[in-house]
């Protein structure tokens, strides 16, 4: 089932995720809606937290458009190594239109446990990185935005402000 993905400046994208104790059925459909909510969107990343879902859970899928698709999916992630800088474009699902320059590391290591409750970790660079650090944001209630400076951040916010007057009819 496709999800209704909150926009900024929804407040429950500030709300963090809770650790997951287990994987259960209930999870699982979870993790579908959320694959399927990416896919359609479409986007590259999806964190729990950006559906009104409040745990520590998110799906990548960096997969280019001819590749097959390779989707991971991220529970109760844990970033243990953040290693140099890197400055590139992103955009949110949360930030329809939105496309801005974030500093991140250049190369981390995340661990996590996969749907079948298996531990895993992953050293990652280049977009896979910047995804992780992206949606890791999202289960701490951190945005894109809080990552701009002074004058992005309002030029951005005063974007999304004018998104929303004009979308309150067509988009509920
Ligand atoms: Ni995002």
């Amino acid at each position: 089932m496709i999800r209704t993905i909150l926009h900024y400046p929804d407040p429950r994208l500030r709300q963090k995720g809770l650790p997951i104790a287990r994987v259960t059925p209930e999870l699982e459909r979870l993790i579908d809606d959320m694959a399927e909510t990416m896919y359609a969107a479409p986007g590259v990343g999806l964190a729990a937290t950006q559906i009104g879902e409040q745990h520590r859970l998110f799906l990548i899928d960096i997969a280019a458009e001819d590749e097959p698709s390779n989707l991971i999916v991220f529970i109760n992630p844990e970033i243990t190594v953040k290693e140099g800088e890197q400055c590139g474009p992103e955009g949110c699902l949360s930030f329809p239109g939105v496309t801005e320059d974030v500093k991140r590391a250049a190369k981390i290591t995340v661990r996590a446990m996969d749907r079948k409750g298996a531990t895993f970790e992953i050293e990652a660079d280049g977009l896979l990185a910047v995804a992780v650090q992206h949606e890791n944001d999202h289960l701490d209630g951190v945005l894109m935005i809080d990552r701009m400076g002074v004058l992005k951040k309002r030029i951005v916010t005063r974007k999304m402000q004018k998104r929303n007057a004009s979308s309150n009819n067509d988009d509920a």
